[in-house]
């Protein structure tokens, strides 16, 4: 609660995105095989997201599975995928009480059969639910995702494309930039998430690994982004 007090609940980001890192290392800590990470990282993707609705924050992007994590241990890359199933499955109904609705970033076509078929029937669901909108990066890359938004350019013809235009063909499309990226368990980097929407994102990097991540974390790290500056190339 006293953490809560030092947000200015008039000036909160309107898109946060998270870089949900550490399950493995929580999981060797505690001597763990790492789907235990990763399953206790479902439980701080609970609490996040409802913290996000109680805040009433517009877009909560979760950066879920990356185009790069296939050249993962196929047993690991499964067990990630049972998770998101078990996560859509649990959490279908509470979505539609807490008014979200459910967006994805990435080539979800590429992911197994049911988690994917899960996806598509949540995402038809909860279309018209007006809350926050909670965007997963399943299968995301941004160097794919500005290479096929460049690829569907050529194919449409245009001999022009400016900003909005180019942004249009981006996974983000109708989405504000993120205000504030965090990422947890300490790594300096962006790891292929969001390279243009990032340009004047306020980025927060805490040592806290994912599953350790409570809703007390996110109320720091919007504290910290409160204390920013946003220049915007201005003085
Ligand atoms: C993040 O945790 C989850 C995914 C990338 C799917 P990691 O599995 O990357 O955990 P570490 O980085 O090995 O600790
Ligand atoms: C970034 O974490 C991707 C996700 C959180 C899904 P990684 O663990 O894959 O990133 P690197 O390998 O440390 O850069
Ligand atoms: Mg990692």
């Amino acid at each position: 609660m006293l953490l809560l007090e030092k947000i200015d609940l008039s000036k909160l980001p309107k898109h946060i995105a998270i870089i949900m890192d550490g399950n493995g290392r929580w999981a060797k800590k505690k001597n763990l095989p790492r789907v235990f990470g990763h399953r206790a990282g479902m439980k701080s993707v609970q609490k996040i997201v409802e913290t996000c609705v109680q805040l009433k924050i517009e877009v909560l992007t979760l950066y879920a599975f990356s185009t790069e994590n296939w050249i993962r241990p196929k047993t690991e890359i499964g067990a990630l995928m049972t998770l998101l199933q078990n996560y859509l499955k649990i959490e279908f109904e509470r979505m539609m009480d807490n008014n979200i609705q459910l967006r994805t970033i990435g080539d979800i076509s590429k992911l197994p059969k049911t988690p994917h078929k899960e996806l598509v029937k949540v995402m038809q669901k909860t279309k018209s639910n007006t809350g926050l909108v909670l965007n997963l990066a399943l299968n995301y890359g941004s160097r794919q995702e500005i290479m096929n938004a460049i690829t569907r350019i050529l194919e449409s013809r245009k001999n022009k494309v400016d900003q909005k235009t180019f942004e249009s063909y981006l996974d983000t499309s109708g989405l504000p930039d993120p205000d504030l990226i965090i990422r947890t368990s300490g790594e300096m980097r962006l790891s292929n998430f969001l390279l243009w929407q990032c340009a004047y994102s306020e980025l927060y990097v805490t040592p806290v690994l994912w599953p350790d991540f409570k809703p007390e974390n996110l109320y720091e790290a919007i504290a910290d982004f409160q204390k920013r500056e946003r220049r915007f190339g201005g003085v």
